[in-house]
């Protein structure tokens, strides 16, 4: 049976109620995990307040403020999570970011800048967030993130994304290799296309659903809640022999050929 009760689990990249990662919040919760959440602040606090209110009935027994970009404050919530948590059984990386400029239009007109921003904040942070939560899984644990088939296909519009995604996939299966010793095990997620914020950066991303939804084994998309659903059960000890794997959660579109 899938049972979190117990558990600690930090989910990252809540942005609103469409987020991938508020689907997997809501399973990891109904599974029983006591849920920590981090969100990206804003100047205003407006994310702060927004997420704040959408998260409520999971009653988070942590709510911190944490942009990969900023090394200070990672450390800072980290030290938090130690003081209050003492540990960390799961950590879900559900977070990415590229200019909406290099989401369309050819690759080869992704600027340096907007290569290394995407690069930095969609793959680097995972090994960022995985080796602050390092010494916090001491008793071992289940690391989750995000990818999507443009990280091993080329997909039109997603360019740099499917480079930053190849990266994230690669991270995966390195610290899948250095955490097992430490009974950490590392997965990712492959979705399918889900209309959310990130995702309406994406050049033609309702063309992209569409399409799925047409040549999909299950001629749909997924749910945000499916995901969730996949994301419990990596993180679950009925999964206590996978790591370093991609798992496809996307109804069956990754296996089409004609
Ligand atoms: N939506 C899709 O079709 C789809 C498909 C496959 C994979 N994914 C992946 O799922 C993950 C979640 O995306 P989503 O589609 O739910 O969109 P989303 O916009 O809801 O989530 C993206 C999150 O990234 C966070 N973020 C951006 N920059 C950050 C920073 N510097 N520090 C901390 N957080 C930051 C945002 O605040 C937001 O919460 C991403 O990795 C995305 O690539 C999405």
């Amino acid at each position: 049976m899938l049972d979190l009760t117990g558990k600690n689990a930090l989910v990252t990249g809540i942005a609103n109620n469409r987020s991938i990662a508020w689907g997997i919040a809501q399973q990891l919760h109904k599974a029983g995990a006591n849920i920590g959440v981090t969100y990206l602040p804003d100047e205003k606090g407006k994310m702060e307040k927004k997420v704040k209110d959408l998260v409520e009935p999971l009653s988070p027994s942590l709510f911190l403020p944490c942009n990969v970009q900023d090394d200070e404050q990672v450390k800072s919530t980290f030290g938090t999570i130690k003081d209050k948590w003492g540990s960390i059984d799961i950590l879900v990386h559900c977070l990415a970011f590229a200019k909406k400029d290099d989401l369309t239009g050819g690759f080869s007109e992704t600027s340096r800048e907007g290569f290394s921003l995407a690069l930095e904040i969609s793959a680097y942070s995972l090994a960022l967030l995985a080796g602050a939560a390092k010494p916090l899984m001491s008793e071992g644990g289940s690391i989750v993130t995000l990818t999507y088939l443009g990280g091993v296909r080329a997909i039109p519009n997603y360019n740099v994304m499917g480079v930053a995604k190849a990266a994230l996939e690669s991270s995966v299966r390195y610290l899948a290799a250095e955490l097992g010793e430490q009974k950490i095990r590392v997965n990712a997620i492959s979705a399918g296309p889900i209309r959310t914020l990130a995702s309406s950066a994406v050049g033609g991303i309702l063309d992209m659903i569409h399409h799925v939804e047409e040549v999909a084994p299950l001629k749909r998309t997924v749910t945000q809640l499916e995901v969730g659903n996949a994301a419990a059960f990596l993180c679950s000890d009925l999964a206590s022999g996978i790591t370093g794997q991609v798992l496809y959660v996307d109804a069956g579109y990754e296996i089409t050929g004609m």
